[in-house]
């Protein structure tokens, strides 16, 4: 089974609460929502391989560790997705993006896709899924289905804000995959709205509505 972490770090609890407060407008949204993506992007690469490399400092030939073995793939489920993009690529520059474009009807809360676009070699990336929101989980479970159909072997899925309602679908859905999470929160309202939360992600970071 996959495994679920929340992030606890001071930082990330910092920020989230200004990304939740109905007083932070458009600009200062994004700017939050791409720090938070860059704290947990530190986390989130814990565990990559490191090999024994040996350089020339100007002083004298020292072994040294550098990053080995997969390559990175960012997966932004589109729209809200994008934000959390910029974030990862400032730690990670080597980084391919593929794009999945997947919007929740307003009736049924089903995830419909409507792009998809993902670098051709995602079988030997590792890929971190993102999305600021994991509310029913639909719209990660659909986007985790549409890269597995491209290849896509090795998996995560990182989000700012989790219903625990939707951690619990999306781990049975693919219980391959772990979660890093920065908020869990309480509850589902009845609009598939994450209580507290922080509203419509989508709209928050765009400006639109
Ligand atoms: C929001 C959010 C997630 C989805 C989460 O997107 O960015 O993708 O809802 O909900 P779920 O877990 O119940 O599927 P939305 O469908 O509003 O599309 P948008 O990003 O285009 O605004
Ligand atoms: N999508 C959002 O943008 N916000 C929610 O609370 C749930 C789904």
């Amino acid at each position: 089974m996959g495994k679920v972490y929340v992030f606890d770090h001071p930082l990330i609890q910092h920020k989230l609460a200004y990304i939740r407060d109905i007083n932070t407008g458009t600009k200062e949204f994004r700017e939050l929502v791409d720090e938070v993506a860059s704290l947990m992007a530190f986390e989130i690469t814990r565990d990559m391989p490191l090999e024994e490399v040996e350089i020339q400092t100007p002083v004298s030939k020292a072994k040294v560790k550098m990053l080995s073995g997969k390559k990175v793939g960012i997966v932004p489920i589109l729209r809200a997705g994008i934000g959390m993009v910029d974030g990862i690529i400032k730690l990670i520059p080597a980084a391919k993006v593929g794009h999945v474009g997947l919007y929740r009807d307003p009736e049924t809360l089903k995830p419909v896709e409507y792009y998809a676009k993902m670098p051709s070699d995602l079988a030997e990336r590792e890929c971190i899924v993102v999305d600021p929101m994991l509310a029913t989980g639909g719209s990660a479970i659909e986007a985790i289905n549409s890269i597995k159909k491209r290849g896509a072997v090795n998996i995560k899925f990182m989000c700012l804000i989790a219903a625990p309602e939707g951690v619990e679908a999306l781990k049975e859905a693919h219980p391959d995959v772990d979660i890093y999470i920065a908020g869990l929160d309480e509850k589902l309202n009845e609009h598939g709205y994450i209580v507290p939360g922080l509203g419509d992600a989508g709209d928050r970071l765009f400006g639109t509505k």
